[in-house]
């Protein structure tokens, strides 16, 4: 299936937890300041403005499945095209790779991991952080609760891996110097609502009826306004 569209102008308002959660990940990367960089699932480009200022004599190439959200990024003065990053070519291969917020919307991690691999000069660096096992296990409780006909059945649109499923498809698909693990991080947003509705629950409203949407982010938040996150790290090295 190809990665959906979002909301970008909303995802850009309620975005402010996946800026913070993206910090550390940035500075894991350890850059000098000369290299080329992809964000993998830039989104509205905010984490990707803050990475370009860490390589002000590099280049940084933004890349997302949403045409609305690249169309963002590039409002940013970033250069950003859309693709599948489970299909993704790059013309020349970059120094490093940082994604954040995104590899857990990708069913197929072994093909992500390949087409990152190949995107990735001899030596390069991939930084990422993602929802992990038990990511906003609280709000899956609510929504399970709720048991919406159109859901019942249904997986959901989340792959959330374990950091030793992560670190073996990471091991398979060539990389090295492998470190994945978990890290709780509790979300209580401003305004729950939208911020449900377009960060958390985006994919299971796309599966109801028009007039069932807004009650059943309101069934759901009846449960808890918070989000018990719980983010997969992972630091590689291509060979
Ligand atoms: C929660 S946003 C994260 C955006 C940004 N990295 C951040 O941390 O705010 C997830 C992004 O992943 C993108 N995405 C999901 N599946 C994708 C795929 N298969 N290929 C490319 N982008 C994808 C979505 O379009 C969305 O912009």
């Amino acid at each position: 299936m190809p990665p959906r569209d979002w909301d970008a102008s909303s995802y850009d308002r309620m975005s402010d937890p996946q800026l913070a959660m993206a910090r550390d990940v940035i500075d894991r990367l350890d850059l000098r300041g000369d290299e080329r960089v992809l964000d993998a699932g830039c989104g509205t480009g905010r984490v990707t403005e803050v990475l370009a200022q860490r390589v002000p004599d590099g280049k940084v190439i933004a890349v997302d499945g949403s045409q609305k959200m690249v169309d963002e990024t590039r409002k940013r003065g970033i250069t950003a095209f859309t693709a599948d990053l489970a299909e993704l070519t790059l013309d020349e291969p970059v120094d490093a790779i940082l994604s954040t917020a995104t590899f857990h919307w990708i069913p197929y991690h072994e093909r992500l991991f390949a087409r990152l691999h190949a995107a990735l000069e001899p030596g390069g660096r991939l930084a990422a952080q993602c929802g992990g096992a038990g990511n906003v296990g609280n709000v899956q409780a609510a929504i399970d609760a709720v048991d919406h006909p159109a859901l019942r059945g249904w997986d959901g649109p989340w792959n959330f891996a374990t950091p030793a499923q992560t670190t073996e498809r990471l091991q398979r698909a060539g990389f090295s110097d492998v470190w994945a693990w978990l890290q709780p991080w509790l979300v209580e947003p401003e305004d729950p609502k939208q911020y449900f509705t377009t960060v958390i629950l985006g994919s299971h409203l796309e599966r109801l009826p028009e007039e069932d949407r807004e009650p059943f982010v309101d069934a759901v938040l009846a449960h808890g306004t918070h989000a018990n996150y719980v983010r997969l790290n992972i630091l590689a090295r291509r060979r």
